[in-house]
């Protein structure tokens, strides 16, 4: 029996990064937090802190196969965010996200939650407008090495309409650009990590391509917030909506960032890009700004030195 005045939530993958921080600022707000998680890319040491909190709870469970609990609301992050680890079982990727939505998406059917999917800019591919709006369909290849989690999160977002038109589940979609802060996995071989672990160890580092590529990184506080303020809209503004930080950098200015704020001595050096990477990603975040009243508030500058000390913390 509920004995409390917070809300009943779900966290899938709530031992992965952003999940971690998720679960963190709903037990904050005094809800009960079940996180759901394979540990497949999310670790133990994300949630240690959170272990001896009476509203948390851990369920070691994998998506791809139906749960049930009664909860009132479910953030469906679980999925493998970066390439080297969704690219390393992509028939499993694909699942997490297609079956893990069906499941997820079911669940909330039955017990009449509300539920929230983080879904992707990554959904946009190489995009040909810039930057990318919600109402723009995307450049995707289907058949590439990032298929698998572009396609599979696309698959999803399809399914949560197609639950709302159907079934009239009250759903939010999340379009998540990258995003960053302390809990990111070290190895992950996404940009941010990477350049911060070459700098700490003045190793090399890499940039691919010549580096005017751009992206915008969110701090995962404001990426958060971001989710919460979706959750709680009403039920009538679904999404999907884009939630990042429409601050352009190119992957130069970054790698030079993080050498300046580390004082290290790493040398930037280039290799070729991967296939289907991306030239450009900038949000186009308007609609995040009206409805949820969002907009991210924590400046790189701050978030890259939250993050470092977290890097600096596992050497
Ligand atoms: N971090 C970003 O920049 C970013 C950008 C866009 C979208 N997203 C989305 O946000 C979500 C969280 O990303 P993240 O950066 O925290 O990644 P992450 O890899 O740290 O977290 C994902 C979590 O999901 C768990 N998981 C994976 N497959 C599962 C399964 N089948 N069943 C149960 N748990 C499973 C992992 O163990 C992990 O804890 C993902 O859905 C991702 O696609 C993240």
């Amino acid at each position: 029996m509920k004995n409390y005045s917070g809300k009943r939530v779900l966290v899938t993958g709530g031992a992965g990064f952003l999940g971690s921080h998720l679960c963190e600022r709903l037990l904050t707000e005094k809800h009960e937090v079940l996180c759901v998680d394979n540990f497949y890319t999310g670790r133990r040491t994300n949630i240690a802190h959170l272990l001896n909190i009476p509203l948390f709870e851990i369920m070691r469970h994998d998506i791809t196969f139906p749960l049930y609990a009664e909860v009132d609301e479910i953030y469906n992050l679980a999925c493998p965010a970066s390439p080297i680890h969704y690219q390393f079982d992509p028939v499993q990727t694909t699942k997490t996200s297609v079956h893990g939505a069906i499941n997820m998406l079911g669940l909330a059917k039955r017990v009449k939650a509300k539920i929230l999917q983080a879904s992707t800019s990554e959904i946009y591919g190489d995009p040909v407008v810039h930057p990318q709006p919600e109402t723009y369909w995307g450049n995707v290849n289907p058949v590439g090495l990032r298929s698998c989690y572009d396609e599979g999160k696309r698959c999803a977002e399809t399914l949560f309409f197609d639950y709302l038109r159907q079934h009239n589940l009250r759903i939010k979609v999340a379009r998540i650009f990258n995003t960053y802060g302390p809990r990111m996995h070290p190895n992950d071989g996404r940009v941010v990590s990477n350049f911060i672990m070459q700098a700490l160890r003045a190793d090399d580092i890499t940039v691919y391509g010549d580096g005017s590529q751009t992206r915008s990184f969110c701090y995962v506080d404001d990426l958060v917030d971001g989710l919460i303020r979706l959750m709680d809209s009403p039920d009538d503004f679904t999404g999907p909506v884009n939630l990042g930080n429409p601050v352009e950098f190119s992957i130069l200015e970054l790698a030079e960032k993080v050498i300046n704020i580390i004082g290290s001595k790493s040398k930037i050096i280039f290799k070729p890009l991967p296939s289907d990477d991306p030239k450009q990603r900038q949000p186009e975040i308007s609609l995040a700004q009206k409805f949820l009243k969002w907009e991210p508030r924590i400046p790189i500058d701050e978030g890259l030195k939250k993050t470092i000390v977290y890097f600096e913390s596992l050497q």
